[in-house]
């Protein structure tokens, strides 16, 4: 039985706010490079009608000689709520990037200022920004003026541990007229390792009036919890929880709404959604979407006998015939054990 404060079932009682736009969930997915594409997110909203759910990053700097937007940039008429995620460093190119995203259908434009790839931070773009906070002001008030939709900021604590700056730049990033910050708890050194540092997330809630997302190992109903408890923020974004399990954002959706557990998807459940999965990125993208769909097929076979020998033979699967025979195979044989 989780015991839950007063004051965190009152806000989970309430839509969150983001500027203008009402949401009526407190669990975000994030945005994921090379998993978010619409074929995923189709999956997480089927178990999380309410989220708020995040493209891949798009680099907004390519967009501006092109006719046609890119694959990644496609949005679902009935996928909203939904954000579209920008990077670059350059504010007019974002801006000019946000006005296309609004068109597409974008109810948010997010700015991606946390991403640590060396690709990425040595053309100034992402987590750099952490590093000229000066630009980053600017970014968010161009982008700000060019669109009428919220625009909102995901970034990390700091560049390193000698530089953690995030409560200066969160002020600077809300005064520029961002409309929700989300944080992962990780400085740009840390990547992905160690453990998120909630205690930052706190202290940003504390300086800011603006929603505060909280990012950076939330795996579960009761990090979510725990993490919404220690911090005060406004809600919880899931990341790597969410790879091959796009029951996360529903799960904790759920528990927020009702105080009820939901029942876990059962081993045959997910590897039905493996396989809708891969039909999915084989009808969205062709030939492309199997090569594709080889790591998210991985994620899902975990958990159970023979796992590991089924996931070594869906990273190489060639066609979607092959990846749902094998998966057939599995759910048999795991029917079959019961
Ligand atoms: C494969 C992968 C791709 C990612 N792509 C993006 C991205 O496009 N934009 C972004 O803001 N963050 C991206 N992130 C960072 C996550 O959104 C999130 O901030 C981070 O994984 C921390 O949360 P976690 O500890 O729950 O995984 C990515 C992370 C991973 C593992």
């Amino acid at each position: 039985m989780r015991m839950i404060s007063e004051e965190l079932k009152q806000k989970l009682a309430t839509p969150l706010k983001i500027g203008d736009l009402e949401v009526k969930s407190r669990v975000l997915q994030s945005p994921l490079s090379g998993v978010t594409d619409l074929v995923f997110r189709r999956l997480v909203r089927k178990y999380a009608p309410e989220s708020m759910l995040y493209t891949e990053m798009v680099h907004a700097s390519r967009l501006h000689h092109v006719k046609k937007l890119p694959k990644i940039m496609e949005v679902d008429p009935q996928e909203r709520p939904i954000s579209i995620q920008l990077f670059d460093c350059r504010p007019n190119f974002l801006a000019e990037a946000a006005e296309k995203a609004v068109k597409e259908g974008a109810d948010t434009v997010d700015i991606n200022m946390g991403c640590p790839v060396n690709k990425i931070t040595k053309n100034g773009g992402g987590s750099s920004l952490l590093r000229q906070p000066e630009i980053a002001e600017e970014i968010v008030r161009s982008v700000v003026k060019a669109v009428d939709v919220p625009v909102t900021v995901k970034t990390r604590i700091g560049w390193n541990d000698e530089e953690i700056n995030i409560l200066d730049f969160a002020k600077r990033m809300e005064d520029a007229g961002a409309k929700m910050l989300t944080l992962h708890a990780r400085t740009r050194a840390q990547g992905y390792h160690g453990q998120a540092r909630w205690d930052w997330i706190k202290r940003a809630r504390e300086v800011l009036s603006i929603p505060v997302i909280a990012n950076g190992d939330i795996f579960s109903v009761d990090a979510a919890l725990r993490c919404l408890e220690e911090t005060g923020a406004d809600g919880v974004m899931c990341s790597r929880g969410t790879l091959g399990y796009p029951f996360l954002v529903g799960e904790i959706d759920y528990f927020f709404k009702t105080g009820k557990e939901k029942s876990p998807p059962t081993v045959v459940e997910k590897l039905e959604c493996a396989k809708e999965h891969l039909r999915g990125l084989w009808e969205y993208k062709g030939e492309r979407g199997i090569y594709q769909s080889r790591k998210h097929l991985a994620w899902y076979a975990k958990g159970f006998p023979g796992a590991g020998e089924l996931r070594d033979r869906l990273t190489q699967v060639q066609s979607v015939e092959e990846g749902c025979e094998l998966i057939n195979g599995a759910i048999d044989l795991t029917i079959n054990n019961l």
